[in-house]
């Protein structure tokens, strides 16, 4: 870099501070004012229907209903085949897709073929604390039957209680519609890292409401005694950030209580799943050490006339760079494209080397195993893919990381493949053994051929599917709408995509 180019990018950041200061100064004394004139929505308890917030706050309601606008299904089984080989044994091998719009949260967990097909209240295959990231329903469920009955018992628990996508009461008080943190697991997890509730600045808030749901978790199996005396198995979400928010620091909690999510079916590894780390990642970033929130670049200022007001269409703020990056640095809107979009295929093709050799180890531990290879020449090469795939899924699992922390996000790439290589090399001596230092892994290259490996079964699958959105999952809307907590206008020309049936109203896969 030259000098004059030095200068303008001191320029650049002195603005960005400066408006980083107005934004938030001028952002909290109008919500401030707003707030003294601002309704009751509900007195006492959580009003989860987003419509009713509307009648008060009709622009935040008007743009966060166009997180409708993203229904794309964007299935990564098909687009990432190793996928299903990495996850074989587990509910992400039969069903995964990119993250869309909020509006959709509640249809694709219910669509999702990983939530199964459950007949009744008590059939599995999953516990209710699948709902958790789901809904505004799950702090008002919270708040009537407490924490620890909430996630006791299986997702289809509460089918007709969680019905309303995520919304104004996922981050707003009902009454006095200051944000607030309604989700108990974040509260404990910021403590553990040393974060005082009682003294949070608004722009720590606007990140903390999305921490709620877009951090790592894993569920505590958590015996308790209800009321009445009954036993009972809560399977409670908990945040691993004991030892501190690095992936590292989390790898090491997991070890230290000898935590797995499940068992490889194919390699018999103790596997570790990362889920949507968006929050952890984009602290070890740049924009997280100036000062930056989430709320800054997917829930950007409007003007509208003398009104501002803070757009609710959280989204891709390359959707909206005018309103969003360049409010603080100076360059064009596709130069700002270009850089992301570098981003992200550098991300790429390291993510398709640790993927391609961790799901080879799978396969080639699974042939040592078959082979007759014994618990202690196996135990440290499953070590090092458990941690290798720790690594790579914690890159990868927050959509948004290689932009958020790209340098953090390369570092884990490059330590992962490291970790499955290690893992290949140890595999060849015990394969040769075994007389089989020519064994080639099979082909994983489409997704039904990695998902035959897994052992999945999609027509069976999607049938039990089908079935239960026919019957009980009927049950459960007209049952939530007699409760008056569902208003099936909300849910108006709501298109049911999926990543195995139609999309856009089309049969696509028997086109
Ligand atoms: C994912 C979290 C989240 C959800 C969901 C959400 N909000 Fe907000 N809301 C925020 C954040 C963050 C701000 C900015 C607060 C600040 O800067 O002080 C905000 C600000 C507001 C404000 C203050 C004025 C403004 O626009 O900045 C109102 C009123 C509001 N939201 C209403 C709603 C309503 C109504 C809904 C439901 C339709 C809703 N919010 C859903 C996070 C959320
Ligand atoms: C109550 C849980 C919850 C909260 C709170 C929450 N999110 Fe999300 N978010 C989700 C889920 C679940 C999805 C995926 C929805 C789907 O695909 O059906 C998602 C999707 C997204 C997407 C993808 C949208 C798209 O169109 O591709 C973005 C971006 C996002 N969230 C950002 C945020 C930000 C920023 C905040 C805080 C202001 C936030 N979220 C708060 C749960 C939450
Ligand atoms: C509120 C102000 C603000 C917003 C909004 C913002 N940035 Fe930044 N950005 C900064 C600051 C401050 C830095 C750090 C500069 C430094 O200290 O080196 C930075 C650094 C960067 C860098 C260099 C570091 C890296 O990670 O490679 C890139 C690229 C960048 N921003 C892209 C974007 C894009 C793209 C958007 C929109 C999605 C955006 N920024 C939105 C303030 C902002
Ligand atoms: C400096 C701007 C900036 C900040 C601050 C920021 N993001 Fe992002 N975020 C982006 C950009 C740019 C992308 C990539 C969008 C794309 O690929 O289209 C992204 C992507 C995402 C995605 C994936 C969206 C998708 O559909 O693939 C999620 C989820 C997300 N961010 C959540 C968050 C959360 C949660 C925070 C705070 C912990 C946060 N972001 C802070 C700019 C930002």
């Amino acid at each position: 870099m030259d000098k004059n180019n030095l200068i303008l990018a001191g320029s650049t950041i002195a603005i960005a501070s400066m408006l980083l200061l107005a934004h938030s100064e001028s952002g909290q004394a109008e919500v401030k004012k707003g707030l003294t004139a601002n309704p009751v929505v509900k007195e006492k308890g959580v009003e989860s229907r987003n419509e009713e917030w509307a009648k008060y706050y009709p622009r935040e309601y008007d743009s966060w209903k166009n997180t409708k606008k993203n229904d794309k299904i964007d299935d990564q089984l098909k687009k990432n085949p190793q996928l299903a080989v990495l996850w074989a044994g587990y509910a992400f091998a039969k069903d995964y897709n990119a993250p869309r719009g909020h509006f959709y949260a509640v249809q694709d967990v219910t669509n999702s073929l990983r939530t199964g097909a459950p007949i009744d209240a008590v059939t599995g295959p999953l516990p209710t604390a699948c709902w958790s990231c789901k809904s505004p329903d799950v702090p008002r469920v919270m708040e009537e039957v407490g924490e620890l009955e909430y996630f006791t018992g299986k997702w289809a628990k509460y089918g007709q209680e969680i019905v309303n996508p995520i919304g104004c009461a996922d981050c707003h008080d009902s009454k006095t519609a200051e944000l607030t943190l309604t989700r108990p697991y974040l509260k404990k997890g910021l403590e553990a890292t040393g974060v005082k509730l009682d003294n949070v600045s608004t722009q720590e808030m606007r990140t903390f409401v999305c921490a709620q749901c877009h951090s790592e978790y894993y569920f505590k199996k958590t015996e308790w005694t209800d009321k009445d005396g009954t036993a009972k198995t809560a399977m409670v979400v908990k945040f691993p950030w004991d030892n501190g928010l690095s992936v590292e620091d989390m790898e090491k909690y997991y070890d230290d209580i000898a935590f797995s999510d499940w068992t490889h079916q194919i390699s018999k590894t103790p596997m570790l799943k990362a889920q949507h780390p968006d929050y952890e990642m984009f602290t070890k970033g740049i924009h997280a050490r100036r000062g930056l929130a989430c709320a800054d670049c997917h829930m950007p200022t409007i003007q509208e006339g003398s009104d501002k007001y803070s757009s609710h269409h959280i989204q891709s703020p390359l959707d909206d760079v005018a309103n969003t990056c360049l409010n603080c640095h100076q360059e064009t809107e596709a130069e700002f494209r270009e850089v992301v979009e570098i981003k992200l295929a550098k991300k790429e093709q390291l993510a398709k080397f640790a993927m391609d050799n961790l799901a080879k180890a799978h396969l080639e531990a699974g042939e040592a195993w078959r082979l007759g290879a014994k618990e202690e020449e196996m135990k440290d090469i499953l070590q090092d893919i458990r941690h290798g795939q720790w690594k790579w899924d914690m890159a990868v699992a927050g959509h948004g990381s290689f932009f958020h922390a790209p340098d953090e996000t390369l570092r884990l790439l490059s330590v992962a493949n490291e970790q499955g290589q290690t893992a290949r090399i140890k595999l060849v001596k015990v394969l040769a053994k075994y007389g089989a230092i020519d064994y080639v892994a099979p082909d994983f290259s489409t997704k039904e051929k990695a998902q035959a490996l897994a052992e999945v079964e999609m027509i069976k699958l999607i049938n039990e599917k089908d079935k239960f959105k026919g019957s009980l999952l009927q049950e459960w809307n007209k049952q939530a709408v007699e409760k008056g907590i569902l208003n099936l206008d909300s849910r108006k020309g709501m298109s049911d995509n999926t990543s195995y049936g139609t999309q856009d109203g089309k049969d696509k896969d028997k086109k």
